[in-house]
């Protein structure tokens, strides 16, 4: 037998790749272990993202990085995965030709093939958008405990094009998986440990998939078909688009007690007209009201949200409508990010902002959201929550968990073990977490 090969991933951009990364690891098998470091690993895969600024040439920069590491292990072979890889494609290898494999989000259950053609010294590139289920086929043999919160994609891909973003050319068209095979990985996860899943999808709450009997279910009834799994306590879900939040989805989150009381739901911009220029479908007022119906149903519901300030044509008045709202809205969370071009959406066409004052709004908005999360966190504290419990703290006794609300708690006179849910009382609001004891 020979002994397994080591293999390095490093994962960038969001909560989709680092399931996909997983994936990736459990379909390479048994011949392959993980290692923490480059340095010692006969694969390394960069599973990348496209969402930032100059991502290609950051992704170029640390290839620029690892080719040395080549020298000094013959065996090492080098892959680029996720949206910079399907963005680029071709490209890669030819600016970096160290890289031995280029994989895009769609093909990752061709990964295993890919593998043994570059074991063979050949180079490797897919980026197609095949039509087969590549979860099915990418199906791990591993039965490792797991811990107990997890990602679960549910649906991949967007059909809205928002006019600044390159999701829908990177990750290609909406598909959902199969409701009956979400629900018998759900029932894997619980077996394996997994007391809270996160069900994933660039439009998550667009979800449609075929369900027993061809029967159709929306993210609503996969929600509530979940929560009956025993042994498993907590559901979320995201990214979420306004136009897909129906009656049923905003009604599970009164009904349904296991899913929390926590959603992102981005809106990118309080101004009408440029969420018309945004192609976002949906105006501030309808956002605001949706806001009211999701709080009618769950008044204790803590908002996320993502906003993008400097979009072409904004201006002062377009940027405090932004302001304005979320003021109305007060967030518990929001990441908001400086609109910068993506080459080939139809926004990299129009004139920017003036790079000063989009800077200057960005910090504006940044500090009205950090003190509403100040607010919220603080407001937090007297009151009785729910902890799962995910890893032992720095202190003797102490435990770190998330709140129901997603708050980092650490539990200081903690009895309870990893895995499980606790009653605790918020005692402490610090910067980016909560103090508690446990009740
Ligand atoms: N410029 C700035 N922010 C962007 N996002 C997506 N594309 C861009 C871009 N071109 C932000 C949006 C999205 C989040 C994941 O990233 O706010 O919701
Ligand atoms: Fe991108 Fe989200 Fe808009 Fe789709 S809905 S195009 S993923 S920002």
């Amino acid at each position: 037998m020979t002994a397994p090969k080591k293999l390095f991933i490093k994962t960038y951009g969001c909560q989709m790749n680092v399931y996909d990364s997983e994936r990736m690891a459990e379909s390479l098998g048994d011949a392959y272990v993980e290692t923490k470091t480059a340095a010692d690993a006969d694969m390394i895969l960069l599973n990348t993202c496209h969402i930032r600024e100059k991502a290609a040439e950051k992704v170029y920069s640390e290839l620029g990085r690892l080719k040395p590491l080549k020298a000094l292990n013959p065996d090492l072979k080098i892959g680029v995965a996720g949206c910079v890889a399907q963005a680029e494609g071709a490209e890669i290898m030819r600016r970096q030709p160290a890289v031995d494999l280029v994989v895009g989000p769609q093909s990752y259950h061709r990964l295993p093939a890919m593998e043994a053609r570059v074991r063979e010294g050949k180079t490797a590139l897919d980026t197609d958008f095949p039509e087969e289920d590549k979860f099915e086929k990418m199906k791990g043999r591993g039965k490792a405990a797991r811990a107990p919160s997890a990602f679960l994609t549910v649906q991949e891909g967007c059909d809205k094009f928002c006019a600044f973003c390159v999701v829908p050319y990177t990750r290609g068209a909406e598909v959902s998986r199969p409701a009956t095979r979400v629900l018998a990985e759900a029932c894997e996860l619980v077996e394996r440990g997994v007391r809270e899943v996160t069900l994933l999808g660039q439009n998550v709450n667009a979800y449609h998939g075929v369900g027993p009997e061809g029967a159709d279910y929306t993210l609503a009834r996969l929600i509530r078909e979940i929560a009956k799994i025993d042994g498993l306590e907590r559901i979320r879900y995201t990214t979420s688009h306004p136009n897909d939040m129906d009656d049923a989805l905003i009604a599970a989150h009164g009904e349904v007690d296991k899913l929390m009381p926590y959603l992102h739901l981005p809106v990118q911009s309080g101004s009408d007209r440029i969420l018309k220029r945004m192609n976002r479908s949906h105006t501030a007022e309808s956002y605001l009201r949706l806001i009211e119906r999701i709080r009618d149903a769950r008044p204790d519901i803590v908002m996320s949200g993502d906003f993008i300030v400097g979009f072409p044509e904004e201006t002062d008045a377009d940027f405090e409508a932004t302001m304005d709202l979320v003021r109305e809205v007060k967030y518990g969370y929001a990441y908001s990010f400086k609109y910068s071009t993506r080459p080939g959406t139809p926004a990299a066409e129009r004139a920017l902002v003036d790079a000063a004052v989009a800077d200057d709004r960005l910090q504006r908005l940044q500090a009205l959201i950090t003190g509403h999360q100040r607010e919220i966190q603080t407001s937090m504290v007297g009151r009785d929550l729910s902890v799962l419990v995910e890893k032992s703290g720095r202190d003797a006794g102490q435990m770190v968990g998330k709140s129901e609300y997603l708050h980092s708690v650490h539990i200081d006179n903690a009895t309870a073990s990893v895995g499980d849910v606790v009653r605790v009382r918020i005692v402490d609001a610090k910067t980016n977490s909560l103090t508690a004891r446990q009740i």
